[in-house]
């Protein structure tokens, strides 16, 4: 590294403001908010950055907002993304700052995400040390499922009204230890699908099944032979998960039902694999339903996409990364079987989605006991204003 090196941002630079930081973060955790009901949060993110100069757009795609800081004559721009929403889970934690919002509460770290970029934000608008413009995306709705905040933002002309070229975000990672980064290029989280199979049969008393068609039987069937589709229809080096979480007929002992219900779970990493899944599934269902004279009726929905990471951005932040913690503290990330709509803004924008360490005794994402780590938070806000100096150099 050049001598100039020093001229970038780095974690002790945040030392004096980690109290800081981590008083806002607990701010937010004890105020939590569900997806599409973030009104509080962006009020708070959107007031610090008009603070700090920044250009503020509020209702981007719902409750989204949007800080932008242009410095200089660069023509190059940085998007930065952070999500907001809590869930709807009954806190457990017992901490000083836990959840005012009874059964609402931020089991994600999504409180953890938004501050480490508002620190990024503060940072950025004080010493302005770039060269063209910074995007700073605070996300509704990340837990949304369907019609989920980054959807909403990118149907609202995210990328038009603010335009960048690469975009990036990170998700805190139970189970590595604080302050290390996990970093994967190409497909890194799954795509996640839901498919309702109702099956329909013919009704009638259990003493006389001959006069019956039993759409239990066809159901119990359509379980077992779905077993086949990742052993048998799925390139033995690629990897898909196919779960049915629910299956639910009948109403007593003595009745064969009209219906059953099955509802399938199905994650995969790549686009060729998720058609391959959606084509053996449908045919599954439907020629198994048929050999038991009963038919089926299939809702194949399709939620998240694969989050795909661009070789070049995971290579620049990996970069980045190293430089703060050191390349001892940086690892290559498994695949994630679950989801994250953050693959939506890859499909349209180059970029990386990183994974920060929450400590390798922190309860999973989504448990009640679970709480961003804040020790992260000067890592997180080092890391988002390092990169953006580094994308954007003078
Ligand atoms: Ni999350």
């Amino acid at each position: 590294m050049s001598d100039t090196s020093n001229q970038f941002a780095t974690i002790s630079d945040f030392d004096d403001k980690a109290a800081e930081l981590a008083a806002a973060r607990q701010h937010l955790h004890a105020h939590p908010e569900l997806s599409f009901q973030e009104h509080e949060t962006a009020k708070y993110i959107a007031a610090r950055l008009e603070d700090w100069g920044y250009e503020v757009t509020r209702n981007v795609g719902g409750l989204g907002v949007v800080g932008r800081l242009q410095q200089g004559s660069g023509g190059r721009s940085i998007a930065i993304r952070a999500d907001m929403d809590a869930l709807p889970i009954t806190e457990a934690t017992g901490l000083p700052y836990t959840s005012l919002a009874s059964g609402t509460m931020h089991a994600c770290g999504h409180d953890g995400h938004t501050t480490m970029l508002l620190g990024a934000a503060e940072y950025l608008a004080r010493t302005r040390h770039f060269n063209g413009t910074v995007n700073l995306i605070f996300q509704p709705a990340e837990e949304a499922g369907k019609g989920s905040g980054a959807q909403a933002m990118i149907a609202d002309g995210l990328f038009e009204r603010f335009p960048c070229d690469a975009i990036f975000g990170l998700h805190n990672h139970p189970g590595a230890p604080v302050g290390s980064f996990l970093m994967r290029a190409g497909p890194l989280m799954a795509a996640s699908d839901t498919v309702t199979i109702k099956i329909t049969g013919h009704g009638g008393h259990a003493s006389r099944p001959h006069l019956t068609v039993d759409p239990i039987v066809a159901a119990a069937n359509i379980v077992m032979t779905l077993q086949t589709v990742i052993s048998r229809n799925v390139n033995p080096t690629e990897t898909a998960v196919v779960t049915v979480g629910l299956i639910h007929g009948g109403t007593a002992s003595n009745v064969i039902p009209e219906n059953a219900e099955i509802v399938l779970s199905v994650r995969s990493f790549s686009a060729g694999v998720r058609d391959t899944l959606e084509q053996r599934i449908r045919g599954i269902a439907a020629s198994v339903a048929q050999a038991h004279s009963a038919t089926v009726e299939i809702d194949y929905e399709r939620g998240y996409p694969v989050v795909v990471n661009s070789e070049a951005e995971t290579s620049f932040a990996t970069e980045i990364a190293a430089e703060l913690v050191g390349h001892e503290k940086i690892s290559v990330c498994p695949l994630i079987p679950g989801s994250e709509d953050f693959a939506y803004f890859l499909e349209h924008k180059p970029g990386c989605f990183l994974r920060l360490g929450n400590g390798e005794e922190s309860p999973f994402l989504h448990n009640s006991k679970y709480d961003f780590n804040d020790g992260n938070l000067t890592v997180g806000a080092a890391l988002w204003a390092r990169l953006t100096e580094r994308f954007l150099a003078v």
